[in-house]
């Protein structure tokens, strides 16, 4: 069995790729730091898949622990990169903690790629490197504009890390994946998101507060040049993002892609307002939920969707999950995990 290093694999989009990646005969080996994820993730992803992948607890940004890994483990033939911090006002607020630990993490598996002979990585990257765009959708030619946040930052210059590295070493082989914006939860809701505290994302505040943990969403703006004038994004389904994964996986290993380093867009092609988001969460759920327009967020752009013709085409995958029923898949995980069934 072909292994793929999954780092970060505790985590929202990293559990659901390893469930999937094993479901399609993959053997999986996780990486985490367990920063912001728990041990209980792995029996979620035992249950759903009938496999336990193999697991070790360390930090990316210690060269020395990454390269006593891949001692430990010769036979890697694929990496992908999740692992990473993610909280955009944290980022503001350290950026150097942002800087290293993104940065560092994926330059000392790139260094450990050359030492050890792994070919191929596969990164998470963000619809955030295009900050609101000139033009929708965007494509992947779409140029990338200064980021809004350090976090957004590490993204661009982690995108340029993984080019010159491939660039410099025709050994590598990398596809950085554009998610644009990743909701719901597996259909067994045995996996899903778990924010900490108060969640800064739209779809764990929407599913909390109809759970009765907050007491109304605010909805960031109502001004903006959008269809009801609340702001547009393309939610794509964590389960339909994760198959992306192993499809971007098996055309490193199997040599099906023409380029060292490709970048595709993931997203389902729709713009959706977050008006659209509560209503279509309550016709799935048939929960209402108490919510209030409030100022815009700072930082917030306006409007952005996805062209997904290259990811359709040349990869031959498209997001395939209704909006309804990954925000009622959104809904069974919190009442799984806050007890209610
Ligand atoms: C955010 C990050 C982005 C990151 C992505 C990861 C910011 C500015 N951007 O994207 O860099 O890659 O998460 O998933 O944080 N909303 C509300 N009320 C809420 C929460 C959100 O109205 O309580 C609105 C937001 O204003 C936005 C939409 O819902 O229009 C989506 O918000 P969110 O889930 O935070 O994602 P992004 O802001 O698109």
């Amino acid at each position: 069995m072909k292994q793929i290093l999954v780092t970060g694999g505790t985590g929202y989009i990293g559990s659901h790729t390893a469930v999937e990646l094993q479901n399609a005969g993959f053997e999986v080996i996780i990486v985490d730091n367990l920063s912001n994820s728990s041990l209980e993730v792995l029996d979620g992803i035992e249950k759903i898949s009938g496999i336990r992948p193999a697991f070790e607890q360390f930090d990316l940004v210690e060269a020395d622990k990454v390269d006593a890994f891949f001692a430990k483990y010769p036979n890697i033939e694929a990496i992908i990169h999740f692992a990473a911090s993610k909280a955009v006002g944290e980022s503001v607020e350290k950026p150097l903690l942002y800087y290293r630990n993104n940065l560092v993490s994926l330059i000392n598996l790139l260094e450990c790629q050359l030492k050890y002979g792994v070919s191929n990585i596969v990164f998470s990257s963000s619809c955030t490197v295009y900050g609101q765009p000139d033009e929708l959708p965007v494509t992947e030619n779409t140029p990338r504009k200064d980021a809004e946040s350090p976090y957004g930052n590490t993204k661009k210059v982690n995108e340029d890390i993984l080019k010159d590295t491939i660039a410099a070493n025709p050994a590598i082989k990398g596809i950085a994946l554009r998610y644009f914006n990743p909701v719901g939860a597996h259909p067994s809701a045995l996996i899903g998101e778990l924010p900490l505290g108060v969640p800064a994302n739209l779809v764990p505040f929407i599913t909390q507060t109809a759970a009765g943990l907050r007491g109304e969403l605010k909805v960031f703006g109502n001004d903006y040049d959008t269809i009801d004038g609340s702001a547009v994004r393309d939610y794509i389904n964590v389960v339909d993002l994760a198959k992306a994964h192993v499809i971007a996986v098996e055309r490193l290993i199997y040599n099906k892609n023409e380029n060292g380093y490709e970048i595709f867009n993931l997203g389902t092609g729709q713009g959706v307002s977050v008006l659209e988001m509560v209503h279509a969460f309550q016709m799935a759920t048939a929960v209402k939920l108490n919510y209030k327009i409030v100022d815009r967020r700072a930082g917030d752009i306006e409007k952005i969707w996805a062209d997904t013709t290259l990811a359709n085409e040349e990869l031959g995958w498209k997001a395939e999950t209704g909006l309804e029923e990954t925000l009622l898949s959104a809904w069974n995980w919190e009442k799984r995990v806050r007890g209610m069934e």
